[in-house]
């Protein structure tokens, strides 16, 4: 067996018997729902040898009992593992825990790992829930921004709330900090809390000759009534004094608040940001965001620097303030304003300074600004959007991946193609598409060309890049947040040398909102996540979180033929290094491919991408040497995949270009 063995909920029917005819002609044609033919049937044909060599195999995890957990991040590491980040996982229960009664123990971080099916619990400082989360050059995990408030709809908002804007015009003072819990009293005596921490930097002075002026800082806060009273509902902007301040002290820091409503509450982000610690397992604080961000992309520049792009603020209002980290000092400073609706899909190019845009994103942000695809100058600010892109309007929830180089290339180079692939209207919309399309960022004049169409029009796909040069897809839903159980459970490669679909094995839990893939370092795929707002047809029971992990073993795993390097990892390299290995099956080996390890989360996964190696076989030894262009192969983490002739890759060795 290619793979580990694994403790499987599906499998359990040893397959002794002689197929039937009938279970033989169902392998030669595509896969087919369950409700065709019966279960005992399908999970006969599913689990035979015949079916997995052509479609594959989905395996639903049991991790044991109370040690699921609602995943919607997860990122694979240098070690192999994989973290899985829940923080309050859209658990408005558990939210209230954590945020109400302090009960930091409700956030959940685990480290998984695949090759033992274990899982480590980590103590979770944060509420990571919809945060970012980005691979550093160092191999540490950057997760930054998260959740400070839930969604309140009309009507369930029972304390009138609003924005409070604080302010301090006084240049000697300290960097202020004020807790959640702070009040702030208007005119009129009513008192409102802030409802996360915020500091409050002290005013800047520019001497000028003979004078100087002074600019007041400010910082902004949500706050809500102290009571659940409708009196304290208020149209009015008004100045607020801040509890503990008095004298001139009062009248240098003070809040501008309202008007404070009973509206619907948007979710709320949070600005704090870690450094997750592969070895010790450990999440390190690292600097605060200059904002709070819920639903932020944060693209690794080929600097090592990292962009945090988009979110909702701590106000539940959509930001266009970028900002940029910088992992020597683990500090945040204000980068260029741009707009991009939430978990915006962005790629690095060739020029180190500019970002592409594809279009894609996850669920926020205006109907009319930051949706057109283009190219993003991170350093002037200017941006260049590219034509060509079908269904224009049905971008949000699509996916978008880097795909891989020309099947079995062996040249050095690296496909600079991006494919867009279904996605729906925005918000609550109906509306849904089987389009892909794809751009050639080294076309002259890059525009967007139709690609080949989906089988099914579906919101949320999956795309993970393969070391095969496949893309592999899988998942979506036809209707906003899988409504009406409208999952299509079909996997599917797609071919982008060829652009041909291929169907593969169905996958066995429905995959819409709140779900991603992962490429795992064995070459298999690992599905998670799904967050539907309904759990039946009529849309009439409330939805519940898919914890459920599911594995999918591809059927290049089962060709019974698998390169075997003698090397233990991670190794160290450098750009343009030749490394050599031995190997017993060298003469099979055609291809080498550097694949980063990554982060999903939304259905967005912006790190992975496939790089070629040029690989050479004499004997038992094989060479790879790495592309020398910073650009192509910048510093950081790659997982090494050798494939054969059968397209079947070794298990990855883990490089750490330095
Ligand atoms: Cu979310």
């Amino acid at each position: 067996m290619p793979n580990q063995p694994i403790k499987s909920v599906r499998r359990g029917r040893p397959i002794a018997l002689v197929l039937t005819t009938a279970i033989g002609l169902m392998i030669a044609s595509a896969p087919m729902s369950v409700p065709a033919i019966t279960q005992w049937q399908h999970e006969t044909m599913v689990n035979s040898p015949e079916y997995k060599q052509q479609y594959g195999f989905w395996e639903v995890l049991d991790l044991g009992a109370n040690k699921e957990l609602n995943t919607i991040h997860a990122a694979l590491l240098p070690t192999g593992k994989v973290l899985l980040v829940a923080g309050t996982g859209n658990d408005r229960e558990t939210f209230k825990k954590f945020h109400d009664e302090g009960k930091i123990e409700v956030l959940k971080t685990v480290v998984f790992d695949p090759t033992t099916n274990t899982t480590k619990p980590v103590e979770t400082p944060a509420d990571f829930f919809c945060g970012g989360h980005a691979l550093l050059q160092s191999g540490k995990l950057l997760v930054a921004g998260g959740t400070s408030g839930y969604e309140l709809l009309k009507g369930a908002v029972e304390k009138p709330a609003g924005k409070m804007s604080i302010h301090n015009e006084d240049p000697d003072s300290q960097p202020r900090l004020l807790k959640k819990g702070a009040k702030f009293t208007a005119p009129s005596g009513k008192q409102y809390v802030s409802t996360q921490e915020v500091m409050i930097e002290p005013a800047t002075k520019i001497e000028m000759d003979g004078g100087a002026t002074v600019h007041q800082s400010t910082a902004k806060v949500f706050v809500e009534a102290v009571e659940a009273d409708v009196s304290y509902v208020t149209d009015q902007t008004e100045q607020y004094a801040i509890e503990g301040t008095t004298g001139t002290d009062k009248q240098n820091l003070y809040g501008r608040g309202g008007p404070m409503t009973l509206d619907k509450q948007d979710f709320r982000g949070d600005n704090q940001s870690y450094e997750f610690d592969p070895i010790s397992e450990q999440y390190v604080k690292a600097g605060d965001l200059k904002e709070s961000r819920w639903y932020p992309t944060l693209p690794v520049m080929t600097d090592g620097q990292v962009l945090a792009i988009s979110g909702l603020d701590n106000t539940g209002t959509i930001t266009e303030t970028t900002e940029r980290y910088n992992p020597d000092t683990k500090t945040w400073s204000w980068g260029p304003s741009q707009p991009f609706p939430t978990y915006p899909a962005m790629f690095r190019t060739d020029s180190p300074d500019v970002l592409f845009y594809s279009g894609s994103s996850a669920g926020y942000g205006p109907i009319d600004k930051g949706r057109t695809p283009g190219y993003w100058n991170t350093k002037d600010n200017s941006f260049k959007t590219v034509t060509g892109m079908t269904d224009p309007e049905t971008l949000e929830t699509s996916a978008s991946v880097a795909l891989p180089p020309a099947q079995g290339s062996n040249d050095g180079s690296q496909s600079t193609r991006i494919m867009v692939a279904g996605g729906g209207g925005v918000g609550e919309s109906e509306r849904v598409t089987n389009r892909t399309a794809i751009i050639n960022l080294a076309d002259p004049n890059p525009s967007f060309k139709a690609g080949p169409s989906l089988p099914d029009a579906v919101r949320y796909l999956n795309m993970t890049v393969t070391p095969w040069d496949e893309v592999f897809a899988a998942g979506g839903s036809s209707n906003y947040r899988a409504k009406e159980n409208s999952y299509s459970y079909k996997a599917f490669s797609i071919n982008p040398t060829t652009n041909q679909i291929t169907p593969l094995a169905n996958e066995v839990v429905g995959r819409s909102y709140h779900s991603g893939s992962l490429l795992l370092p064995d070459g298999r795929i690992m599905t998670f996540g799904n967050d539907p707002l309904y759990a039946d047809k009529d849309n009439s029971i409330q939805g519940k979180f898919e914890k459920r992990i599911e594995i999918y073993t591809p059927p290049q795993l089962f060709t019974g033929s698998r390169p075997v390097l003698k090397q233990n990892d991670p190794i160290k390299a450098t750009r343009g290094q030749t490394l050599a290995f031995e190997s017993d099956n060298a003469a099979t080996i055609r291809t080498a491919r550097l694949i980063p390890p990554s982060s999903a989360t939304h259905v967005t996964n912006i790190e992975q991408r496939s790089v070629a190696a040029i690989v050479k076989t004499d004997g038992s030894k094989v060479t790879v040497s790495l592309p020398n262009d910073v650009n192509v192969l910048p510093n950081g983490w790659y997982m090494l995949f050798l494939t054969n002739d059968k397209g079947t890759p070794s298990r990855a060795v883990m490089v750490h270009v330095n």
